[in-house]
């Protein structure tokens, strides 16, 4: 199968994943995991758990913080949703850099940074970075170009002022980066393999239509955990979307603790045909990507959502939903399509079912009427999530990265 978007042949574990839905469906068999389980309440609502979640995931792991189009050359964007202010760059070399948002001169933020339910920030376009306090300036590249009256500092070694850099790698149209300095990382081998289905689904070609940013109150794996199971589309998403999808036919396919699903639409049940490209694939199912641990693609028929959950406190989710259009279906004529498809899927579905279930199921937490959730077989893939979780605060889960 040749995608015509992106003149590429279909990844073999791609066309796998397309077969199994094809089985699926003509034996009108579900596939499920081998056995039911449960998880801790107390894994949402323990700021000790918590605390090891920030340690050693989000201050440790590779985490998505933009699509590629949102950096061009020559530009800087602001990335504060792990809690740490950070600097996004892209010099004329091309490549994307990450840095800590902070002068260093006496500590200002280099750009201004972006809070939660204001207007995501834009990429700012700029030859350098210059400091809003002093005027200390430094290239994209984060080296110390420039200083205010550079002889009344006695002693220090400019070679030493460069910006804080922190390891940042981009592939398959993701910019991927980690909060604390260290040992670079190639994001090519963090994913695993899935960045082969998300380049034939041309995913590094889209670009934004528009962001949110926002802070609900329920704790970030809430939201993780609607969107690895279709169990609930047939009821919570009743009148919304469960009209276009056949009821919990998913097949899934792992790639370390990243996961990639087939969730399968009622098109493929009324007529399938083997898809010659990603619009085809997304009109018999909804490609949805778990990159681990806290990043989701979402295909539908024609636009992507990329949506981040990040972790500001134990019971709020930040939530960052950047809607991606395909390059050919932008300027004026598609705007309104595009207005109401966003309106349709970021405050229907997602805040008034999605969100709002799980800002629901937050209060409710620390009532005690649960000690722990039960997971059917239909749910193994929120199961294998938070064994994920497990192994990631253990220091048993590798990330592809040098150290494994
Ligand atoms: S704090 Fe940046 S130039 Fe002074
Ligand atoms: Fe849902």
């Amino acid at each position: 199968m040749i995608n015509p978007n992106t003149a590429a042949p279909i990844p073999a574990t791609l066309a796998d994943m397309v077969h199994r839905l094809d089985q699926a469906r003509l034996t009108q068999s579900r596939e499920e995991g081998e056995q039911s389980g449960t998880v801790p309440v107390s894994h949402y609502t323990d700021p000790q758990h918590w605390q090891q979640e920030q340690a050693a995931l989000f201050g440790q792991w590779p985490i998505v913080a933009a699509h590629s189009s949102e950096i061009p050359i020559g530009s800087a964007l602001p990335f504060d949703a792990l809690g740490v202010p950070i600097v996004l760059t892209r010099a004329a070399d091309g490549r994307v850099r990450a840095f800590l948002n902070v002068c260093r001169h006496r500590g200002m933020a280099l750009i201004a940074g972006s809070d939660p339910g204001a207007e995501p920030a834009k990429a700012k376009a700029c030859k350098a970075l210059v400091c809003p306090y002093h005027a200390w300036t430094y290239e994209l590249d984060g080296r110390l170009r420039h200083r205010l009256h550079a002889e009344t500092f006695d002693g220090i070694d400019p070679a030493t002022l460069n910006l804080v850099e922190l390891p940042c790698d981009e592939a398959s149209g993701l910019v991927v980066v980690k909060c604390s300095p260290g040992a670079a990382f190639s994001a090519e081998a963090f994913l695993q393999g899935l960045g082969a289905h998300m380049d034939w689904m041309g995913l590094p070609r889209m670009t934004v239509f528009r962001k949110v940013d926002r802070v609900y109150q329920a704790n970030w794996k809430l939201t993780v955990d609607a969107f690895l199971e279709g169990y609930h589309i047939r009821v919570l998403h009743r009148d919304t979307i469960y009209p276009f999808f056949a009821d919990a036919y998913t097949v899934n396919l792992h790639a370390g603790p990243h996961q990639d699903s087939l969730v399968a639409r009622r098109a493929a049940f009324e007529a399938f045909e083997p898809p010659q490209g990603r619009d085809a694939l997304c009109k018999l199912a909804t490609p949805t990507q778990l990159v681990f641990p806290n990043t989701f693609l979402i295909w539908h028929p024609d636009y992507v959502s990329l949506i981040g959950m990040f972790s500001p406190a134990p019971d709020q989710v930040r939530w960052v939903h950047t809607m991606l259009i395909p390059p050919d279906r932008t300027g004026d004529d598609w705007t309104p399509h595009w207005e109401k498809t966003f309106q349709l899927i970021e405050q229907t579905v997602f805040q008034q079912e999605d969100i709002a279930t799980a800002v629901a199921i937050q209060r409710g937490l620390s009532s005690g009427a649960n000690t722990h959730f039960h997971l059917g077989r239909l749910e193994h893939e929120v199961l294998r999530f938070h064994h994920n979780i497990d192994e990631a605060l253990g220091g048993r889960l590798g990330h592809g990265g040098p150290e494994g």
